[in-house]
């Protein structure tokens, strides 16, 4: 059942290109320029007209959330909120009439994220749902929205179902964008094909994974380590260091790259391996000249970088190429890496990856 795999994490890893190309399926036709979501369609005057969105999520599915915000903000010009579900529970929130909520979640079971949902339902609000598992109580409560179609995620570390989560809210933004007209024509056709080839750059990256593995076993003694990006990739950096802390049980910070120096750079010695996102994209020489600032202190770089970009890769200790893609759509291919090295990092110290210690598939208890 682990198709030949050692564990469910790397078959679901490695599922990406396949689980990503069946969301896409029947819903985005770059050449037509369509993308068809019933789910969504039924609520694009509201969303169109939304003064605000909130995504609401827990965990990788929050990480999903933030990625999308830069998204939406862009090619929507909604604002966009993302709240932890627990928090968002339990604080009044504000709803207004016009806002549009938008819960992320891989198993449809979370109970922070269910409660939440209801909250703001009592509230007037419109509930859409991104969800992976079909009718599952989350994707019941919800008015509308879209399901991920990653198939069924064993692993209790979340892969497959973000890069699928990450599609289905592009899609959204992209398709309301085109149609509030705040994303060009031309952009937008750009984007979609940009979309439409990430199945096959999500497997080019897939080849990496022996010198992941080599990566993985330099850095696997570390006791702390540190996780950068900027734009659309500091959520990718996030995610990085999720995996990272439940799969090897190394301490693992995810920060904006540029806000190390308001704290973070004190950790930075010899010892401690610094993994930096670092694509091509509109912050590229910012990130550059983060991560010299991490060189002059000694720490250890490890950078994931652009195919051909020799001046990031000149400035690291150990590097891991990817594609190119448009920095919207950069984050399903750049947090590829960031998952076989958790996993690499935790089979190398003999953890059991699949069922990391003290924490369960769904949280169904707040
Ligand atoms: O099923 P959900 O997407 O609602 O789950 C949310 C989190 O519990 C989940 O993403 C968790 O953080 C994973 N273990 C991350 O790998």
């Amino acid at each position: 059942e682990k198709g030949g795999y050692d564990h469910f994490m790397l078959k679901e890893i490695f599922e990406q290109p396949n689980t990503i190309f069946d969301c896409l399926r029947g819903r985005l036709d770059a050449t037509g320029g369509t993308i068809t979501m019933s789910g969504i369609q039924k609520y694009a005057d509201q969303l169109t007209t939304a003064n605000r969105i909130i995504m609401i999520a827990c965990g990788t599915s929050w990480h999903a959330g933030l990625v999308a915000e830069y998204i939406f903000e862009e090619v929507t010009r909604i604002p966009v909120e993302v709240e932890y579900a627990s928090e968002f529970r339990y604080r009044n929130p504000i709803i207004n009439k016009g806002d549009v909520i938008i819960a992320i979640s891989q198993s449809g079971e979370t109970a922070d994220t269910l409660v939440a949902i209801e909250t703001a339902k009592e509230k007037g609000a419109i509930i859409l749902g991104v969800v992976n598992v079909v009718g599952s109580s989350i994707a019941r409560a919800s008015h509308g929205g879209a399901y991920t179609h990653a198939g069924p995620e064993i692993g209790v570390a979340s892969t497959k179902a973000f890069t699928a989560q990450l599609a289905v809210l592009t899609m959204i933004a992209l398709k309301i964008g085109y149609i509030k007209g705040t994303l060009t024509e031309k952009r937008y056709m750009h984007l979609l094909n940009e979309l439409n080839d990430v199945p096959e750059k999500v497997a080019t990256a897939l080849m990496q994974k022996d010198k992941i593995r080599e990566i993985a076993s330099k850095y696997k003694n570390a006791s702390d380590s540190l996780y950068l990006g900027r734009g659309y990739n500091f959520p990718v950096a996030l995610e990085g260091a999720l995996k990272l802390k439940e799969i090897s049980y190394i301490h693992a910070e995810g920060y904006p790259a540029a806000e190390m120096k308001h704290g973070p750079i004190a950790l930075v010695d010899e010892k401690l391996p610094v993994f930096f996102v670092a694509t091509k994209d509109s912050f590229h020489e910012k990130v550059l000249s983060n991560m010299q600032e991490i060189k002059a202190r000694k720490g250890k770089v490890i950078a994931v970088v652009s195919e051909g970009d020799d001046a990031a890769s000149a400035l690291a200790d150990d590097t891991i190429t990817v594609p190119y893609a448009d920095e919207l759509i950069a984050p399903m291919i750049n947090v590829i890496p960031m998952q076989l090295l958790a996993y690499y990092i935790g089979v190398s110290k003999g953890y059991d990856v699949d069922k990391p210690r003290n924490l369960a598939k769904s949280v169904t208890v707040e």
